[in-house]
């Protein structure tokens, strides 16, 4: 009989091959008849399921406030300098998206493994932060690759006093329609731990977002308990961010454009420039 070349790569979430485009399986036609929105394309793509009204808006939420948040962010910095030097929009966005990372809005896989790890493993907030600041130290003498103490929380600007509107959002969205919202309850039970030494060290939007999807994975009953582990150690939760802010350094290049910026030169009185002679000297033989 026929002998199928084995294949160089296996695709399971869309279908182009017939006559109409799937999504997980679902036809083009039903993401519109039944009016999925972005929140259901995003539960298709990335879960391969339909998930409940309440997830798919969370999602869609979650998308639409962390789009943008001012010029004036690592992220968006680097879109504008990149647009202002003359480059096209895909260079300018890949320059912004290059940014995210675990100081800048990719704290959240991060976060949801170590709120969550510490929820299961019964620490109190008090022995969760301590623990954290102790791994910190040891991990910082080690690596100059300093690492965030505990990912999802602090905030460069936002404070108790200064609170984020959007991770109030999330609060209030999530205690309203979620089933449960235990690890949200841990993380805020955290955030009064570190916000008592310092003002600035709240539950910050990565980390609000981060352990309120868990509680969602976990207990929307979509997912098994494995799926649920194995969604926050691929990336997904990162995935929400980039997505998110990838509309905002879109503006950020198209605003740039339209203004017809010319190409940015930092200001020189703005860096403070520290040589060592001794080197040039050896250069010099
Ligand atoms: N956990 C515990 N302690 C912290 C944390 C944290 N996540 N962040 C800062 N601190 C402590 C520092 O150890 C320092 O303590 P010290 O004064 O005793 O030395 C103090 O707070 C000030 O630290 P800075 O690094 O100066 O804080 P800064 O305001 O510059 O940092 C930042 C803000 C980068 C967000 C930081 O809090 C952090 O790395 N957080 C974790 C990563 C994270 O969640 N990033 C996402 C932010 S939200 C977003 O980008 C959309
Ligand atoms: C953001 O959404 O970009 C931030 O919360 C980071 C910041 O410094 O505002």
């Amino acid at each position: 009989g026929l002998i199928r070349k084995p294949a160089a790569f296996i695709s399971t979430i869309s279908d182009e091959r017939g006559q109409e485009l799937l999504y997980a399986g679902m036809r083009i036609s039903d993401v519109f008849k039944e009016n999925i929105g972005v929140g259901g394309v995003v539960s298709l793509l990335w879960f391969k399921r339909r998930l409940p009204e309440y997830a798919t808006k969370f999602i869609e939420m979650v998308l639409m406030l962390t789009a943008d948040h001012g010029p004036a962010v690592s992220g968006a910095m680097n879109t504008i300098v990149a647009s202002r030097a003359g480059k096209d929009l895909i260079s300018s966005l890949a320059s912004g998206l290059l940014t995210i990372g675990s100081r800048f809005g990719g704290a959240l896989d991060e976060a949801a493994s170590m709120f969550s790890s510490a929820y299961d493993r019964g620490l109190t907030p008090r022995e969760f932060v301590d623990e954290a600041r102790r791994a910190n130290k040891l991990s910082n003498l080690f690596s100059h690759l300093t690492t965030p103490t505990v990912s999802g929380i602090g905030h460069k600007i936002k404070s108790v006093n200064n609170p984020d509107l959007r991770v109030e959002l999330v609060k209030e969205f999530v205690r309203k329609n979620f089933p449960t919202h235990t690890l949200l309850d841990y993380a805020l039970a955290v955030e009064k731990v570190t916000t008592s030494k310092k003002d600035t060290l709240i539950l910050n939007v990565d980390g609000c977002i981060a352990v309120c999807f868990v509680d969602l994975l976990r207990d929307s009953g979509a997912f098994t308990r494995e799926e649920a582990e194995e969604y926050t150690k691929i990336g997904t939760l990162n995935g929400l961010f980039v997505l998110g802010r990838s509309i905002g350094f879109i503006g950020h290049h198209l605003d740039q454009k339209r203004l017809k910026a010319p190409l940015y030169r930092h200001p020189a009185d703005d860096i403070f420039i520290e040589m060592n002679e001794i080197s040039q000297q050896r250069i010099l033989g």
